[in-house]
């Protein structure tokens, strides 16, 4: 270890351990990843290794509001009880030195494997930082599953092809027969959003091998992508920046979602289905998915977004740290469309159930599941008099009635035909809803004055209400 990685390594702990405030702090979660202190954003290098489930996160330590990027690692054996595990891959050397950006695990020879993106910002007066000024380093890091053992940069902005920007992160990796297969996020000289595709024998040596793109331009850039196979279909996920809003879609600032593609992505031979988000809701970017030992393909999130500023803001940044990781969503395809459904281990954070009957008021804790099944019509449910959620004539909205709790959140709203099941976990700053097991997501922070508040549902289902335990973090 150099002294550098000593010295970035010792101030971390010392910053972490600092935290007094965070425990005044009514706004902290109790089933979903957070960063200690500070800043995180896109989960990274999800896998499952050794009989453990690792989950690595963007994280700036030093600045609530982002900026210089680490990995941080927390690990489960149940997605219940966590360890965190510190900060194992830092911006240390001449290849990562403005931060270790988005990347991907992949398990072999009882080893991780983090492919991930080395930032560089070089200084200098003309540089734009999209054309020029930026190195987006593919990089290489061995990991023993708690200590990186060695980090290599296999490709530098030199061998990617010619005709794109500096803009080129978020390494994707999986293996398929005896060939590796890597994706990275691109942004073309003219501005456009596309995959670029590698294939290697030997998990070291990359070749380009060809491009992913809608041949109408969507965007001028595409982050953090993610190919695999779900129930037969290829799926492509992206995060396209530059998308323009259309009706109720495409309203946040960046958007996630998937494509199934047809044919074979690996030639020119290939088509892209209709683009479709993945969550309908203010707070969702970057997700990314692996497999686990039940061969569950998982799906989480980012429980937020960047550049939100001129739009809405998070209230626990006055707390010293801001956003979270969605819960773990399992994925599936009905009718040629990915349901998510959180995962099944949730459930033994429920305490015994509550009965809330239909038009009634009740004040409880903040952190419940509400379950509301066999919905026949039209339903609407309050939080605090402020959360709107509703389904009404085919239109499914999540809305703020104030700026009280949503601080600038507005409206959100996607159309679907029926609304039969609600699935709503409520973590005293977060709200997930679940249309219709997993057929829309709606994923919102909010920012509730006290640790209890009012609920009121004004429907004709059958409600239980859960209030949750807590996630154990050592
Ligand atoms: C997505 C992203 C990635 C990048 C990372 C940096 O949120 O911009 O493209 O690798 O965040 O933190």
């Amino acid at each position: 270890m150099n002294s550098l990685t000593k010295h970035l390594k010792k101030s971390i702990e010392i910053i972490e351990n600092n935290k007094n405030n965070l425990h005044s702090d009514l706004w902290r979660l109790n089933f979903h990843l957070m960063p200690p202190i500070g800043w995180l954003n896109d989960p990274n290098g999800l896998c499952y290794f050794k009989g453990e489930y690792h989950i690595f996160f963007q994280y700036s330590p030093f600045n609530v509001n982002g900026e210089l990027k680490f990995w941080g690692h927390y690990k489960s054996k149940d997605l219940i009880n966590w360890e965190y595990l510190g900060v194992p891959l830092l911006p240390d050397q001449p290849f990562d030195c403005h931060g270790t950006y988005s990347g991907s695990a992949l398990i072999e020879d009882e080893k991780m494997y983090l492919y991930y993106t080395g930032n560089v910002k070089y200084s200098g007066e003309n540089y734009d930082y999209i054309n020029n000024g930026r190195g987006s380093n593919t990089i290489l890091a061995i990991s023993d599953g708690n200590n990186i053992i060695s980090k290599k940069c296999l490709l530098t902005n030199e061998d990617y092809p010619k005709n794109f920007t500096c803009h080129i992160r978020d390494p994707k990796v999986w293996k398929e027969n005896d060939n590796y297969y890597m994706v990275l996020g691109g942004r073309t000289k003219e501005d456009k959003g596309v995959i670029l595709l590698y294939k290697s024998l030997d998990k070291i040596n990359w070749n380009f091998l060809n491009i992913i793109e809608n041949k109408n331009k969507f965007g001028y850039m595409w982050e953090c992508p993610d190919l695999f196979n779900l129930d037969n279909k290829t799926i492509l996920m992206i995060s396209p920046q530059g998308v323009e809003e259309q009706g109720y879609k495409y309203q946040n600032i960046y958007q996630s979602g998937y494509y199934i593609l047809n044919g074979d992505y690996k030639t020119n031979n290939y088509s892209l289905n209709e683009f479709t988000e993945i969550d309908r809701g203010f707070d969702f970017y970057a997700p990314q998915t692996f497999l686990d030992n039940k061969n569950r393909r998982i799906l989480i999130g980012w429980f937020g977004l960047p550049d939100i500023e001129n739009f809405y803001t998070n209230k626990t940044i006055e707390k010293g740290w801001q956003h979270a990781l969605t819960i773990p969503r399992v994925l599936k395809i009905i009718s040629n469309k990915i349901y998510q459904q959180p995962i099944e281990e949730l459930k033994s954070l429920r305490k015994e159930q509550l009965n809330i009957e239909n038009n009634k008021i009740y004040n409880i804790d903040c952190c419940f599941e509400l379950l509301i099944e066999n919905i026949l019509n039209d339903i609407t449910i309050k939080l605090e008099n402020d959360v709107i959620i509703q389904f009404k004539e085919n239109l499914f909205t999540l809305k703020f009635d104030s700026d009280k709790l949503g601080c600038g959140r507005t409206s959100r709203s996607v159309e679907i035909n029926n609304c039969n099941k609600l699935q709503i976990f409520v973590d005293y700053s977060s709200i997930e809803i679940f249309i219709n097991d997993g057929e829309e997501v709606f994923s919102t922070r909010f920012y509730p004055n006290e640790k209890n508040i009012i609920l009121e549902i004004d429907g004709n289902g059958n409600n239980t209400l859960y209030p949750l335990n807590s996630f154990s973090i050592k």
